[in-house]
């Protein structure tokens, strides 16, 4: 008998992230002989919503151009996705955050079920419980999980249907291309025979590169800057952010935009049971962001087992939404 109750979402935390093993990941990266830190630090409270206000600057193209993808083809997109996953799909969106991404398919989906993942699962909480209000009939999973290491989804989640694994933003682009690989890999078995649709940032002229993550405001300093803020907090450091400089450049020959902090002035930083000097100059490495060429990430994906590509992109070819199956 169909229940009369109105759905609630239901949540799992698969991977509770322990402040100890963070700090002990922080601290091993910045005592390499060429400091580095995961740029999942960016993302404390602060750090997500800088993340937020990077999106709306001029300069930061993807994520408004990816949108424009899905304002100009999103029917096309659709269509063409339930074709592959048959009607009322589950659409399982990796990084959901705010699941506003996700929200818009919902029309041209329809989907059954709806699983968020993301690293935390109270962010996941807010959104979706609002979410839940505008879609009574589909039923809502928060999946509280770091799928950079693995992306292994509950053994129920699915019920083994074919889902539609949505993966936006470039997100991928963090991921070296032997990491992006090994991630598509486990998209692929996610899906279950269903589909991928990914959003990758395309290589363009460096100058375009370099602006969107060197903004004229300074957001995206402060963005990468917060993360020593963070990394004070989590390990009882003692940077000194005005003793760093915030540094993007895109390098040509791996095809991805670094993002460093450097070293205004040759300094000590200390925490519990440690410390670490810095030449003047010298800097820690926050971030990659790949650039994938259309046929690269074709390549890659096929790499990864999928045998069906189609793909959109906006008139000027900055941005490409894939959609992948077989
Ligand atoms: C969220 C990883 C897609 O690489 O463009 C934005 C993060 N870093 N500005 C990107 C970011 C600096 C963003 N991703």
């Amino acid at each position: 008998m169909p229940s009369l109750l109105p759905k609630t979402p239901q949540f799992f935390q698969l991977h509770h992230i322990e402040d100890q093993a963070l700090a002990t990941e922080a601290a091993a990266g910045l005592l390499a002989a060429s400091a580095w830190a995961s740029p999942k630090f960016f993302y404390d409270a602060l750090g997500s919503r800088l993340f937020d206000a990077i999106t709306e600057l001029a300069e930061y193209y993807p994520t408004r151009t990816e949108a424009g993808i899905f304002t100009a083809h999103g029917a096309e997109i659709g269509a063409a996705a339930l074709k592959l996953t048959g009607t009322a799909p589950a659409l399982v969106d990796l990084g959901a955050g705010n699941c506003a991404k996700a929200a818009r398919l919902f029309g041209w989906l329809q989907p059954r079920r709806y699983v968020a993942v993301d690293i935390s699962v109270d962010f996941l909480r807010h959104s979706l419980h609002g979410l839940q209000r505008e879609h009574p009939q589909v039923d809502m999973v928060g999946v509280g999980l770091d799928f950079s290491t693995q992306l292994r989804l509950p053994p129920d989640v699915l019920a083994g249907q074919p889902a539609l694994v949505f993966y936006p933003g470039s997100s991928i682009g963090n991921f070296a291309p032997d990491d992006a690989l090994r991630l598509l890999r486990q998209a692929r078995e996610a899906a279950a025979g269903g589909a991928l649709l990914i959003g990758v940032d395309l290589l363009k002229p460096p100058a375009l590169l370099q602006a969107a993550y060197d903004d004229d405001l300074g957001v995206t300093a402060a963005f990468n800057l917060n993360l020593l803020k963070h990394l004070n907090r989590l390990l009882g450091a003692n940077f000194d952010l005005r003793q760093w400089q915030h540094v993007a450049v895109f390098n040509a020959a791996q095809s991805r935009v670094e993002m460093h902090l450097q070293a205004r002035l040759a300094t000590t930083v200390r925490w519990p049971g440690a410390e670490r000097s810095f030449a003047a100059g010298e800097r820690v490495h926050t971030e990659n962001s790949y650039k994938w060429t259309t046929e690269g990430f074709a390549a890659l994906l096929r790499d990864a087992g999928f045998g069906s590509l189609q793909h959109w992109t906006d008139p000027q070819r900055w941005f490409g939404v894939f959609l992948a199956a077989g």
